[in-house]
């Protein structure tokens, strides 16, 4: 497995340069660089529990206290990191591309804190919490304490996120299908590509025609099916694209 270099990064960027509409999904590898541990890496065990055993709804029925440890524990850690160099560059992205849809698996708001807008979430963010009982929703860049109960109804509350065995949010799996549908080229970032439905995503796009790029210091099951595959950290790999889409058509994607 070779690095991506400079020749590669550059073919890509012409072929995407052309391009109006290009769909880009992101998994746990794009904020790694951020120090934000990976789910499936080394460091990804929490308490010696993998994510699957703590982000259930039978989890949080049996012990709500531990489910919420651990997502305490994940904001306290993210309230000290910031974004990187490659969600920057997926900033930029959006301003260079007449339509350019993120769909993230993560639920941390890096982001959006790198300046991206209508992040499509698909499995929901750590910073919002919603009562178990009536329809209360907040969300706060906070560590909250214990058990937090609804101040409406004094139910608890549970974290605002997609846990294994439920539904995505309907809105953004509509979005998502809309991305998908309308690509002409998916770039699917640090992400194993083992969880559904993302993990079907650029499969769909791929029947719809899009040219489909995967970006990882890995393999994964999509890298034998994707049209071209950039082997390195995304922090690296997505800021050279971005500068060699800008040195192709250096006009566009400054205005904003
Ligand atoms: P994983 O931890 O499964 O995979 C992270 C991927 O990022 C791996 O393929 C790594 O090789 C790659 N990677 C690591 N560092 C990288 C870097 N610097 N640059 C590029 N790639 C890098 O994370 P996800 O695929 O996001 O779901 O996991 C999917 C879902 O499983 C998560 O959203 C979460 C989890 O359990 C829920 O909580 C519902």
């Amino acid at each position: 497995m070779l690095a991506a270099n400079r020749t590669q990064i550059e073919q890509l960027a012409r072929r995407l340069a052309g391009m109006r509409s290009v769909c880009c999904l992101t998994g746990a590898g794009i904020s790694a660089e951020s120090g934000v541990p990976t789910f499936r890496g080394a460091d990804g065990l929490w308490r010696g529990h993998r994510a699957e055993q703590v982000a259930t709804p039978e989890a949080f029925a049996r012990d709500s206290a531990l489910v919420w440890a651990f997502y305490n524990e994940r904001r306290q850690r993210l309230l000290k990191v910031k974004p990187n160099p490659a969600h920057f560059a997926c900033a930029r992205l959006q301003r260079y591309f007449e339509h350019f849809d993120l769909i993230t698996q993560n639920v941390d708001g890096l982001h959006q804190l790198a300046g991206c807008a209508d992040v499509i979430e698909l499995h929901g963010n750590i910073w919002t919490v919603r009562c178990t009982e009536c329809a209360r929703q907040m969300h706060g860049r906070c560590v909250l304490d214990g058990d937090p109960v609804c101040t409406d109804c004094g139910a608890l509350l549970r974290p605002g996120v997609v846990w294994f065995g439920e539904p995505l949010p309907t809105s953004a799996l509509q979005r998502a299908q809309q991305a998908l549908a309308r690509c002409q080229a998916m770039l699917v970032v640090g992400t194993s590509s083992v969880v559904q439905p993302a993990a079907s995503m650029a499969g769909w796009a791929q029947q719809q025609g899009a040219f489909v790029v995967e970006v990882n210091i890995g393999n994964t099951p999509q890298s034998d099916t994707a049209d071209a595959r950039l082997v390195g950290p995304a922090g690296v790999i997505f800021p050279q694209l971005v500068e060699a889409l800008e040195s192709t058509q250096p006009n566009r994607g400054r205005q904003h």
